[in-house]
């Protein structure tokens, strides 16, 4: 497993994460089984949100009711946590990040969350207010770092303008499909391309610039929640062509492919994983540190249908 180290982080941070969105209905017993499984694959990384759950903290309760962490075990991995969503609008004021951080260590059963991460944008942001929450978390020991989501770059320097704290983490949606921060780059000043339209304001080169690690999340789906694509015929055959060939290949499970053909970016991006099966977990770990070539990865790239003009 391939690892990298954060600032005021004492854990090593695994490029494999898993997303804890979808445990709402699994049994502490099966929720032993997936956090297991990632332990026993190398991941050392647990991502949250207060929202995940259809009300708030109940995927986090839902982990702290299932896992006991020793002190050692707690030093050992990195648990993440977002606030911002709520019941129809979004809050980034100061009241609500502090007290929803303060839930959800009350939910997941901890002292410390090592990274909170803004989750979706605020139109009514006061980079001030987010100043002074981040300011008081981490004065009181209640999180060790933090992070954005879904933020573009002017976001994150409007943020920068009052926040101190650094900003370690994007977490972003990226799949072999839905690709379009990083296909843009590649048809730069064409015309009539709709793969061209930058829809992030260059959230890539942005964040590799300046040392912001981007987290992948929905790695195996199409596009917005709408299904996986691996074993979609119907839709992506070409891709999955080269999926099970380089499965094959490598010896490893499409799932590899797909995770490595995230982790082989330059970037250094981690992938949040979605999945409830431990067997998934396992085969998708396997993408961490797989060497992908140059041409195997556009290979995957053009066959997802991203054009090389
Ligand atoms: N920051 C944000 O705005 C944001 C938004 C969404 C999610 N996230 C984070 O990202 C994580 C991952 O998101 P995600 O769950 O959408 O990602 P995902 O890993 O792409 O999707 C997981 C879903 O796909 C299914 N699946 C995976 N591989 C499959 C296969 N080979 N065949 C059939 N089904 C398969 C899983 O079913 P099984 O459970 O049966 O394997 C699960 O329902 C979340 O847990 C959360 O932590 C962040």
């Amino acid at each position: 497993m391939k690892t990298t180290t954060f600032p005021d982080l004492t854990a090593p941070a695994s490029n494999i994460i898993l997303g804890l969105m979808r445990i709402t209905e699994m049994s502490d017993d099966d929720i032993r089984a997936l956090v297991g499984a990632a332990r026993d694959s190398g991941i050392t990384f647990f991502d949250h949100a207060d929202v995940y759950g259809g009300a708030p903290h109940v995927c986090e309760q839902r982990f702290g009711d299932a896992i006991t962490l020793s002190p050692s075990e707690r030093e050992s991995v990195i648990i993440q946590s977002k606030v911002g969503i709520r019941d129809g609008f979004w809050d980034f004021s100061r009241e609500h990040i502090v007290e929803s951080a303060e839930q959800s260590l009350t939910a997941l059963g901890i002292e410390t969350l090592d990274i909170l991460l803004l989750h979706r944008p605020d139109a009514l942001v006061e980079p001030d207010e987010v100043a002074a929450a981040f300011d008081e978390l981490k004065a009181a020991g209640k999180v060790s770092a933090f992070g954005v989501s879904n933020h573009t770059p002017m976001q994150v320097e409007l943020l920068k303008k009052s926040v101190t704290q650094p900003l370690l983490v994007n977490q972003v949606q990226l799949s072999i499909t839905h690709a379009n921060l990083i296909a843009a780059g590649v048809s730069a000043n064409m015309n009539g391309l709709d793969q061209s339209i930058d829809r992030d304001n260059g959230i890539l080169d942005y964040s590799r610039v300046n040392d912001i690690t981007l987290q992948a999340w929905s790695p195996f789906q199409k596009g917005f929640f709408d299904g996986v694509f691996l074993g979609d015929r119907e839709h992506y055959a070409e891709l999955n062509d080269v999926i099970d060939e380089l499965a094959a290949a490598y010896s490893v499970a499409p799932e590899a492919i797909a995770v490595a053909w995230i982790t082989r970016h330059p970037a250094n991006m981690q992938v949040v994983l979605g999945t409830t099966n431990p067997r998934r977990v396992r085969d998708s770990a396997a993408g961490s540190d797989l060497p992908l070539t140059r041409q195997e990865w556009y290979r995957l790239f053009t066959a997802a249908g991203h054009l090389l003009p």
